[in-house]
């Protein structure tokens, strides 16, 4: 019967079935953004990003991932703490939250050190928290191999690095000072990591599998993702080096570059990588500017391919669109 009616009439009363259902049953995954160092979770620039993202794919509950609920203690914990537990408690706080607790899955957005820090949680709450597409902007997913990570007038930054740099390897210093747990020490003559970085390194040796042990569960919970896009600012140099964004090693003598590709822990699959990048879900962008020189149109674009409904939906919680609102 239906073949007797003309298209349009088709298209009219398939839209008009359609409708009342995806209205009100249909949501874009929430999505979880962590900022970087220094940054808070309650600034300004951060929520531009988030209001751009339900500006895209409307619908959206953004979550901005924090450590305290007060934005300097949130900014501090950038600098100061030990990022096992940190992650730890990310993941409890996402169990535990009134909204967060109910979606059947996450979409996820890292800035600079938020992005190794999300794959941490991918990697080792993957059980509680199930992340579907993971995007990160200027991480440091193969570490940093030189402290040069604090901006230009930020002095507290600066005085923290320099008390780091003297002593990165000390227990204290790995259990207590953010960025020394994903700085890697290499010695460029072999490639290979020191036996220092490999034995003291709190957060990086471990969440890249590369001591001797591997934790089989890491590779599963990252190759279940989507899709994992790395996103790399083509002028950065606040990252040294750069190319860690992409997981790649840079040889610290002559600048020479090995991308991840050819590297062991991809070759042997120590994380789950090479999984991944079969199934078409490792993707290696990059972006102009030096770091953290974000575009709303490339922001746009990655949230309309990643994080759109087609990335998976869930009927949301009632009356609740934004953060912050009262249930
Ligand atoms: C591997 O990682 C998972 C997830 O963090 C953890 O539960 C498990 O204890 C780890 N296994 C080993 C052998 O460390
Ligand atoms: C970091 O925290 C974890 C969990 O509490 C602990 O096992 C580990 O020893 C700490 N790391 C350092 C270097 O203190
Ligand atoms: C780097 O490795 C080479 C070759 O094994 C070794 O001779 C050299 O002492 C190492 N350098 C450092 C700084 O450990
Ligand atoms: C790093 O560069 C130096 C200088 O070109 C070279 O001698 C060394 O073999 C390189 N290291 C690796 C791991 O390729």
């Amino acid at each position: 019967m239906f073949r007797l009616l003309p298209l349009s009439t088709f298209v009219l009363l398939t839209q008009t079935l359609a409708s009342p259902l995806s209205h009100t049953s249909s949501k874009p995954l929430p999505l979880l953004i962590w900022h970087g160092l220094g940054d808070n979770y309650a600034a300004d620039g951060l929520h531009t990003v988030g209001d751009l993202a339900i500006k895209t794919n409307p619908g959206t509950y953004v979550h901005y991932i924090s450590l305290d609920d007060d934005p300097n203690g949130d900014s501090r914990a950038t600098f100061l703490g030990n990022v096992t537990e940190q992650i730890e408690q990310v993941c409890q706080t996402i169990n535990t939250h009134d909204i967060l607790s109910k979606a059947p899955a996450f979409n996820a957005l890292g800035f600079s050190q938020g992005g190794q820090f999300l794959r941490g949680l991918v990697q080792r709450c993957g059980d509680r928290v199930k992340v579907r597409n993971l995007v990160t902007f200027g991480s440091q997913h193969n570490g940093i191999a030189k402290y040069q990570i604090c901006k230009d007038d930020d002095w507290v930054c600066k005085a923290y690095v320099g008390l780091l740099k003297a002593n990165t390897w000390s227990a204290w210093v790995q259990g207590h000072l953010v960025p020394a747990q994903y700085f890697k020490a290499t010695n460029d003559s072999t490639g290979a990591p020191t036996d220092e970085y490999l034995e003291n390194s709190n957060f990086l040796a471990d969440i890249n599998n590369e001591r001797m042990l591997k934790n089989v569960t890491y590779a599963k919970h990252l190759a279940s993702l989507d899709n994992l896009v790395l996103y790399l600012f083509e002028d950065d140099t606040t990252v040294i080096p750069k190319e860690s964004g992409w997981f790649a090693y840079t040889n610290g003598t002559d600048g020479e570059v090995t991308p991840l590709r050819e590297r062991e822990i991809y070759k042997e699959d120590w994380i789950g990588l090479k999984k991944l990048d079969e199934k078409g879900g490792l993707h290696f962008e990059t972006t102009e500017g030096g770091h953290m020189a974000l575009s709303d149109e490339v922001l746009t674009d990655v949230f309309s391919k990643y994080f759109s409904e087609k990335s998976g939906s869930w009927g949301g919680v009632d009356g609740i669109e934004e953060e912050g609102m009262e249930l």
